[in-house]
């Protein structure tokens, strides 16, 4: 069951906000301290299974992007699915493995690798690193030698291609830090045959993040195309082709499409993406598969009316789910178990000692009070993760429901 919230003066009577969550589910977080990460289990269960087949059809191998959630928890399911693991540090590399995720399945990628993380993935003997400059491969041989292994790895190129997506989660232009850029390729060709602890498989890349344009995935295929024909004529040959992750979910209607489109997706790549029936084709999705399982679960603390704007201050900020503030982002916010005739346009504020703390701005809301609880909704990627400590806050703990 659904609990709505009719609206008069703000919107037409039409429109209204409603929120996920039974009212059985609101009086249980009434009772429970905030702020903390809500994850609905069943959800990601669903969204991995869904993925999963649409993979399958194609062959394709999903490796799962540690970086949008490292919680156990949500791991294990993954894993348990059979999905790879894409990692951007030794500690991520760790928590995989702990996490039942089989270490030739898991890719090192990162444009600043240190020697003590490159050093553990040697020990742990993972699928392939992603490499991301000439030097960073030297010392990849060199540690490899030391280590007395040889090293797979797959060479991250920049496609440079323009995405729609914020400007800071691009990764494939230009201006971006990561990749091997093309004017390296040659030099790379001519230090290889004295790389002997290395072993090139594969070409990758990844043009960004919360993506929703398959023409932006098209482009990215028909640019890797050519580069991949240009090494194959220089006489070097990829077993593995691995195109990144990327696929964007739906901030604005998260129960509309609680799973993201996997299926054009994966089509997209497959129609696009020149392979032989020997090549493998690797992917590293993270936000698809965990944003919209996960809500911050956050109470009011203040209602203020400003000069000009009406303020619900919560206890959750910036620090438990930093997107607003970094790249003024999108989250839907729902009131939880609120029932009011009246609705107001709140700027809806952290206790953070910045601007920029802020969840959302005139959003309609039932009229709030002190203890009311809201929900930031598909806030399961990117947002733990990115948790930080400033003002001395405590860590917002997480909840599970299967
Ligand atoms: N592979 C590589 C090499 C990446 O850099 C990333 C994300 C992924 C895969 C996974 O991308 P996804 O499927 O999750 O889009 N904190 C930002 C997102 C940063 C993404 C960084 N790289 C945000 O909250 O929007």
């Amino acid at each position: 069951m659904l609990l709505r919230y009719p609206f008069d003066n703000q919107r037409k009577s039409s429109e209204l906000c409603i929120t996920m969550f039974t009212p059985a589910q609101a009086e249980r977080f009434a009772a429970m301290e905030t702020p903390f990460f809500y994850y609905d289990l069943s959800l990601l269960k669903k969204t991995i299974d869904v993925a999963a087949l649409h993979a399958r059809k194609h062959q394709f191998h999903i490796h799962y992007a540690l970086k949008a959630n490292v919680n156990r928890e949500i791991l294990q399911p993954i894993a348990a699915a059979g999905f790879g693991a894409d990692c951007v540090s030794g500690n991520e590399v760790l928590r995989a493995l702990e996490a039942g995720f089989s270490p030739d399945k898991v890719v090192f990628a990162g444009v600043g690798k240190s020697d003590k993380e490159i050093r553990t993935a040697l020990a742990h003997d993972i699928f392939c690193f992603n490499v991301e400059s000439v030097e960073e491969l030297q010392v990849i041989n060199e540690l490899a030698a030391q280590a007395g292994k040889t090293a797979t790895v797959a060479l991250r190129v920049n496609p440079l291609v323009e995405v729609n997506t914020h400007h800071y989660i691009t990764t494939g232009t230009a201006e971006n830090k990561f990749g091997i850029p093309p004017r390296d390729f040659d030099a790379l060709l001519q230090l290889l045959p004295q790389l002997s602890y290395v072993k090139v498989i594969g070409l990758h890349t990844h043009i960004g993040s919360q993506i929703c344009d398959m023409d932006n995935f098209k482009n990215t295929c028909l640019k890797f195309n050519e580069i991949r024909r240009w090494f194959e004529e220089h006489g070097l040959q990829f077993t593995d082709l691995n195109v990144g992750g990327g696929l964007g979910v739906d901030y604005k209607q998260p129960d509309e499409h609680p799973i993201p489109d996997f299926e054009s997706y994966f089509d997209t790549v497959s129609r696009y993406l020149e392979r032989t029936p020997q090549q493998q084709v690797h992917f590293e999705l993270g936000r698809s598969i965990v944003a919209q399982c996960g809500s911050l679960i956050t109470r009011v603390l203040y209602t203020k009316q400003g000069e000009t704007k009406r303020f619900a201050i919560v206890d959750a900020g910036m620090t438990e789910l930093i997107r607003p503030a970094l790249y003024q982002a999108y989250h839907k916010i729902e009131a939880v178990g609120v029932a009011a005739d009246e609705s107001y346009a709140y700027d809806v504020v952290g206790p953070i000692c910045e601007s920029s703390d802020f969840f959302g701005k005139e959003v309609v809301l039932p009229a709030l009070k002190r203890g009311d609880l809201l929900a930031i909704r598909t806030a399961g990627a990117y947002g733990e993760v990115m948790t930080s400590f400033y003002n001395l806050r405590e860590k917002a703990p997480a909840v599970y429901e299967d």
